[in-house]
């Protein structure tokens, strides 16, 4: 079943959405899969957003990304990658619609709440960047 990762940071955990936000993804009817609250190291960082390490903003990114306790997640379902990225609204959350994270409880890009990987090939790298194998737990759910 397709998993993928997802990632409330510092802003979101600031400000007590973590309930509001997995909340959002259990009532969807995905399976959490592995979470964990964490404080994420430089060199983490660095290689979480590695794709972005020419942009103007990766030193912004990287301090703001390590500045308190993130929610790291695996969540499972079917289509979960680009449902997920749907519910969380576009990048900035200037433009994402009212009704998605970004567009209910976001003001600007560089605090959007929360991360989602963007792909399967994002996905598989992410959940191996944050979580041990064992970490990420396979159990029967009922619908
Ligand atoms: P995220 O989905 O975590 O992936 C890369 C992040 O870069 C993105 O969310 C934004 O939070 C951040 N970002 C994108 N554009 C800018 C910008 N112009 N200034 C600061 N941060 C940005």
């Amino acid at each position: 079943m397709e998993k993928t990762f997802l990632m409330i940071k510092p802003d979101g955990v600031q400000r007590s959405l973590v309930g509001e936000i997995t909340s959002r993804f259990e009532k969807k009817g995905f399976k959490l899969a592995g979470a964990k609250l964490m404080v994420i190291s430089n060199e983490l960082a660095e290689k979480h957003y590695g794709e972005h390490k020419d942009k103007p903003f990766f030193g912004e990114l990287v301090d703001f990304i390590t500045s308190g306790p993130v929610f790291a997640m695996v969540w499972e379902g079917e289509n979960v990658i680009g449902t997920a990225r749907q519910m969380m609204g576009a990048t900035n959350p200037k433009e994402a619609a009212p009704g998605t994270i970004r567009g209910d409880y976001g003001v600007i890009v560089g605090k959007n709440i929360i991360h989602g990987s963007d792909s399967q090939e994002s996905a598989e790298r992410e959940i191996g960047l944050f979580f041990e194998e064992n970490e990420v737990l396979d159990y029967q759910k009922d619908e």
